[in-house]
């Protein structure tokens, strides 16, 4: 197993039995909004950026600016690519020194998925990063990547294609979906406890929009890394809707510092649910 700032990040959380936040991030202002929610509750956090994100800005871009936001920081930021498909794109972040990469081949049949899985992590690993791997999957919308319906993970089929490719970290589908949820999702909470069990970290995907109560059991079963997108972006677009009707508001300056306070008090209210400091979002 490789050592890097993302598999410490995890291991310290598993010792502490808590969540870490894996936060979409767009662009600056959501990059530092999300590390200082961490900051100022001193939890640990991980930054991650879809594929587009990364094709939009660029790996060595994107990897500098984390660098200067994390620069001094009295908590550990690792910066992770979500959901990749394209190998090219993976291979470059590692290159690059992305912190881990998750490679999302989980629409192909099992095998195919082991194989193309297992041969990314042994690049990743050979430069010292992380790599995390989807088995079964997750509905919803996340960029490019739409699922009509979830397809759970099966325990074995997971176990196995955790053993074959040597994975850092398992995003199995439990139920949940990327997006907003139309009704209250059915959770397979025994996947994530017998998954919970194991050495490797368990990913929750899809966690905008579940209960400050399905998180706590979800992390005391076992999930640690727990990945938020959809409240960024809302949090985000929100506040830049009611700003651009206040007229008392011109500068650009004040309205970054606004919407950069918005999204920071999301962020910061889910964090302090993940670590176990409060029940519920900002209560
Ligand atoms: P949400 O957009 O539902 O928060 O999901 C985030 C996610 O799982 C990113 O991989």
């Amino acid at each position: 197993m490789v050592e890097n700032r993302f598999i410490k990040i995890l291991q310290q959380a598993d010792e502490k039995k808590i969540g870490v936040g894996a936060i979409n991030i767009f662009n600056y202002i959501t990059a530092d909004a999300a590390v200082n929610a961490a900051e100022e509750i001193g939890v640990n956090i991980i930054i991650q950026t879809s594929a587009g994100t990364v094709e939009h800005y660029g790996a060595i871009k994107l990897y500098n600016m984390i660098n200067d936001i994390r620069k001094g920081r009295n908590i550990e930021v690792a910066l992770h690519l979500d959901h990749c498909r394209d190998m090219e794109l993976g291979k470059l972040c590692v290159d690059v020194g992305w912190d881990s990469i998750m490679m999302d081949f989980s629409h192909l049949p099992f095998e195919e998925n082991v194989s193309a899985t297992r041969e990314m992590a042994i690049y990743a690993h050979e430069r010292g990063v992380a790599i995390e791997g989807e088995i079964g999957v997750v509905a919803g919308v996340e960029e490019d990547i739409v699922a009509d319906e979830a397809i759970n993970a099966n325990y074995e089929e997971t176990i196995q294609f955790i053993e074959r490719t040597e994975i850092d970290a398992i995003a199995p589908a439990i139920g949940t979906a990327h997006g907003v949820y139309k009704g209250v999702p059915e959770l397979n909470f025994t996947l994530v406890e017998q998954l919970g069990k194991g050495n490797t970290p368990v990913v929750i995907h899809g966690g905008t929009g579940l209960s400050a109560d399905v998180f706590r059991k979800l992390i005391e079963l076992g999930g640690r890394k727990i990945n938020i997108s959809t409240l960024v972006k809302n949090a985000y677009m929100k506040k830049i809707m009611q700003l651009v009707k206040n007229e008392n508001i011109n500068s650009p300056i004040s309205f970054d510092k606004e919407v950069s306070k918005a999204v920071s008090e999301a962020i910061r209210g889910h964090l302090e649910v993940f670590s176990g400091m409060k029940h519920d979002f900002g209560v």
